[in-house]
């Protein structure tokens, strides 16, 4: 089972276990580290705005230019944000740390 940290807006680490197949935004909304995933996953909202450091962006890749284009949107972007919701966990995934922005 792939174990994602993430650094919550507050700075605290929240380690939590994911199961294959799940999205980052539904593991994160899930465990309330500060992912709200508003719109479901249908690439409609950036509340699952999420950014990783340069070895865990290597890992995921780059965004689509759907999902830039909603990334526009999204408040305090880096150059390795995605979307949560467009990320598919698996266990190449696992012990990556992954930060959630403040949300303005
Ligand atoms: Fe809405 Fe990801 S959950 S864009």
């Amino acid at each position: 089972m792939p174990v994602i940290n993430f650094v919550k807006p507050d700075g605290s680490t929240q380690s939590v276990d994911a199961k294959d197949g799940q999205s980052l935004m539904e593991i994160g909304r899930d465990a309330n580290v500060g992912v709200e995933g508003t719109c479901g996953g249908s690439l409609s909202c950036a509340t699952c705005h999420v950014i990783f450091d340069e070895e865990g962006f290597a890992k995921v890749g780059g965004a689509s230019d759907d999902e830039m284009d909603m990334l526009d949107l999204a408040f305090n972007v880096e150059p390795t944000s995605r979307l949560g919701c467009q990320i598919k966990v698996s266990a190449e995934l696992d012990g990556i740390t992954v930060r959630v922005p403040e949300d303005f």
